[in-house]
């Protein structure tokens, strides 16, 4: 059905108005000649106080912002007003869509299905891995009640979210053709790269066979106590077919070659040498989040002008200098044939080393300006990055 657009805008006001029956509201996409503050505004209503309110959130890339308001009239007509082209409206027994066109036309759709409505405050984020899980038991996240550990918390977080981001980035690669799609008997073969206590890997297994994906995880590590520990974990499990430990250097380990490469704090150039085995193998996907930075800190003896005005302050210098690290390694990457993302993957309040690489192989050519950018940066600073003497192939120029 085809509305004026304030016909359509006061409808949804008076949909939303009806906290008794409503369950959400999305706001996205642009309108024509129009601007919108935010991506994407989620809407739902909350109990507060014994009364109820509007929860409005919004995202930057980066963090999530929520204010509760006062349902009314005016509030709610300035949100809906914001510019947004598409406005779903989701109540208790149904949903109804508007889609504003180019030509100012609003097309509204109405669906009938049976919506539950959360109320509730803190609508926590749905757990990935139950802490009670045995598998978290024996790696000592969890205590024997099934708890997390209050010194593991952290840990134990940083996997969840590094999990949050593997799952769905597998699926699109999966979809998109870039990974086969797993079977028991080609199952997807997975390397933790400096696995220490294996929280990581162990998790990723368990995780991704939870939801039917067939996979093998190889954990790396040049310590022999953790090879040992993590083996007789993956015994009492009873998963030993499929998960296994080594304890080798990265640079030389005996590991196959994967189509996923991970990572998480592996110290310093061990994070150089683990994209480096992955690259050189050929895997279709790294997820990795650095630890210490001290390669491209230690080559950064004069900075070139102006930017002594940032490294004369000591602090800034090593922020910069991981900085460099981390955009020289993404840029040697995108080289390679790698589309690259840099993702804050856990806010810093759980560790202060928390920026991810993601890189999913697409076989593009690099860009000639990806190429010079490099050189310049490299060139500009008097550095030359560990990755790029330990790639097989890393032809430039
Ligand atoms: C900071 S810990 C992180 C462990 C684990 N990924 C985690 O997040 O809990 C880094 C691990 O990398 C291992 N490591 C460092 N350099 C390595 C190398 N060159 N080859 C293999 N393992 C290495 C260390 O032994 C240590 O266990």
């Amino acid at each position: 059905m085809s509305l004026t657009v304030e016909a359509a805008l006061k409808d949804a006001n008076h949909q939303i108005l009806d906290t008794s029956t409503l369950v959400r509201v999305v706001l996205s996409g642009r309108r024509r000649n129009m601007t919108t503050e935010f991506e994407r505004i989620d809407i739902r209503p909350v109990e507060i106080k014994g009364g109820v309110q509007l929860q409005v959130s919004h995202n930057d890339g980066r963090a999530t912002t929520v204010k509760n308001i006062v349902p009314d009239t005016d509030a709610v007509a300035k949100l809906l007003e914001g510019g947004y082209s598409n406005i779903l409206v989701e109540h208790i027994e149904g949903s109804m869509s508007i889609r504003i066109t180019k030509s100012g036309e609003a097309h509204v759709h109405h669906e009938k299905k049976s919506l539950e409505q959360n109320l509730s405050h803190d609508k926590k984020k749905a757990r990935l891995l139950d802490p009670s899980d045995p598998f978290l038991l024996e790696v000592g996240i969890s205590d024997h009640k099934g708890l997390i550990k209050a010194s593991k918390r952290d840990k134990y977080l940083q996997v969840e979210e590094f999990l949050r981001l593997l799952a769905p980035t597998l699926k699109a690669a999966i979809e998109a053709g870039q990974i086969h799609r797993p079977t028991e008997e080609n199952p997807l073969k997975i390397v933790d790269l400096g696995c220490g206590h294996a929280y990581l890997t162990f998790a990723a297994h368990q995780y991704l066979h939870s939801i039917g994906v067939a996979v093998v995880v190889t954990g790396i590590d040049v310590r022999t106590a953790s090879r040992d520990r993590n083996n007789s974990i993956a015994e009492n499990l009873g998963i030993t077919s499929t998960i296994n430990f080594r304890a080798e250097e990265i640079a030389t380990t005996t590991a196959q070659q994967a189509d996923v490469a991970i990572a998480l704090h592996a110290c310093d150039t061990a994070t150089d040498d683990a994209i480096a085995w992955a690259v050189n193998g050929g895997a279709k996907l790294l997820l990795i989040a650095p630890c210490c930075h001290h390669d491209i800190q230690r080559q950064m003896l004069e900075s070139p002008e102006p930017w002594g005005a940032l490294t004369k302050f000591g602090l800034m210098k090593e922020r910069l200098g991981d900085l460099l690290t981390d955009s020289l390694r993404s840029q040697i990457l995108r080289i390679m044939g790698y589309r690259v993302e840099a993702i804050e993957f856990i806010g810093g309040e759980h560790t202060p080393r928390n920026l991810m690489i993601r890189a999913v192989k697409t076989q593009a050519a690099p860009d000639p300006v990806d190429i010079q950018r490099y050189t310049q940066m490299c060139a500009e600073w008097g550095v030359r990055p560990a990755l790029e003497g330990k790639l097989a192939s890393f032809f430039i120029g």
